[in-house]
């Protein structure tokens, strides 16, 4: 595949950009012929700076969840870009959207809304303490939750203060909680979940409804609030939070990623008991009451609820999913896609240092498939049953060719140094 722009841009980002480029973004953990820079989406696919396109099981990382530049939805971006985005106030698509969500998601009474997940989360932390006056925060081991100070997976730059009173405990064991909470004695100001396990580089699982049962039942006898962070699988597991499936409702939630199908925007929900704290707490940035992404996040959410888009991804995750579970074993290859079909993560048995993720990632890549090697995958609605075949085809050529050089690889140098310094 040709790559001669994205070189010669990645050439030029060195000397202006940090390290080139930052944070997610960075392909320094990716294969190297993954393309660092992109030109164009259309529906589930994407174009690279060189023209190349692929057929992208990554939906910017969460965002796309429709299909890129749907009609639909960029419309109604641009009828409100030109009557108005960033004003002097907001516009009232702002309570308009508030309605939807509160009437969409059940625990929710109120919205705060801002740009992204890493504000909501943030937010929502303040709001808790603001509630309980307690200042210990709970989070799973691993789990992401942003990138401020107190959450990022990087120490550099981060003191100890940051994070005096973020104390961690095992996603899914009840145990693991329940000694976190005694430990945090009469200062437990929340518990945050994610909706499921969904962390990078190992295998996903799916909610222990004993875990999350528990969870609420602490928050319920302690006055601590239960948080759960929908930033990442917001509204693809469900149209309401995803922890409605498993019957636990938080006191807050936090979203952001696909609620606008792309377009900036996230937000804090809330329930009628948090209120109060949440109206305390000084929350607020320039472009947080901008009207363009909000007139998108209306258009994506009508489309929610009255399309069987969520049915859909499920299905074409099925397909996906029993697919490749034959490919892989028809070459033999133990093979293990974790989480729900339509957030899926592929890791090989048997690959401590993703060699072979990494060499079966990029022989799909020249295939024409944007998969990812360690991070989770989100299929969108703008996907088809043919498009998951033609997956399907590519995946099947790279579990062969995988097999004939399994011998030749090499582990990826950046990333096996990661994976010796850093917890995952
Ligand atoms: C679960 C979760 N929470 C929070 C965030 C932070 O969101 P953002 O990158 O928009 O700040 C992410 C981002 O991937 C996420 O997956």
């Amino acid at each position: 595949m040709k790559r001669t722009r994205d070189l010669a841009l990645r050439h030029r980002a060195k000397s202006v950009l940090p390290n080139g480029m930052y944070g997610h973004q960075a392909t320094a953990l990716l294969p190297e012929t993954y393309p660092q820079f992109f030109s164009r989406g259309q529906g589930a696919h994407i174009w690279d700076a060189d023209g190349n396109k692929y057929l992208d099981l990554m939906c910017a990382y969460g965002p796309n969840l429709l299909g890129y530049a749907d009609p639909r939805i960029d419309d109604a971006a641009i009828d409100q870009l030109r009557k108005g985005d960033t004003l002097t106030g907001p516009t009232a698509v702002m309570v308009e959207l508030a309605e939807l969500m509160v009437d969409m998601v059940s625990h929710a009474d109120w919205a705060i809304f801002c740009k992204n997940g890493t504000d909501a989360t943030t937010m929502a932390k303040t709001v808790a303490r603001a509630q309980t006056g307690k200042r210990i925060i709970l989070v799973a081991d691993g789990a992401y939750h942003g990138a401020a100070p107190w959450c990022t997976p990087a120490p550099a730059g981060v003191i100890e203060e940051d994070r005096a009173f973020i104390r961690k405990y095992e996603y899914n064991n009840a145990e693991s909680l329940a000694a976190a909470v005694a430990d945090a004695g009469d200062d437990l100001a929340a518990i945050f979940a994610t909706p499921f396990k969904h962390d990078a580089f190992t295998d996903q699982a799916l909610p222990d409804v004993h875990y999350a049962r528990h969870a609420r039942r602490v928050c319920d006898q302690t006055g601590a609030l239960l948080i759960v962070d929908d930033v990442r699988a917001g509204f693809r597991l469900a149209r309401d939070c995803s922890w409605e499936l498993i019957g636990v409702r938080p006191d807050l939630s936090t979203w952001g990623k696909s609620i606008a199908n792309g377009h900036p925007l996230s937000a804090l929900l809330g329930a009628e008991k948090a209120r109060k704290a949440a109206g305390s707490i000084y929350v607020t940035g320039s472009f947080w009451f901008s009207a363009v992404p909000m007139a998108a996040a209306i258009a994506t959410l009508q489309i929610l609820r009255n399309s069987s888009y969520l049915e859909h991804i499920c299905a074409l995750g099925t397909q996906l999913r029993e697919g490749l579970a034959r490919a892989a074993d028809t070459a033999g290859f133990s093979f293990r896609q974790t989480g729900p079909v339509q957030m899926p993560l592929f890791l090989f048995d048997g690959d401590p240092d993703h060699r072979l993720g990494f060499a079966w990632s990029s022989d799909m890549l020249e295939q024409g498939v944007y998969v990812h090697p360690w991070h989770n995958m989100f299929l969108c609605d703008a996907l088809t049953r043919s498009d998951i075949n033609r997956v399907i085809r590519a995946a099947e050529k790279a579990f062969e060719g995988l097999a004939t050089r399994i011998d030749q690889l090499e582990p990826h140098p950046a990333l096996r140094a990661r994976l010796a310094s850093a917890p995952t």
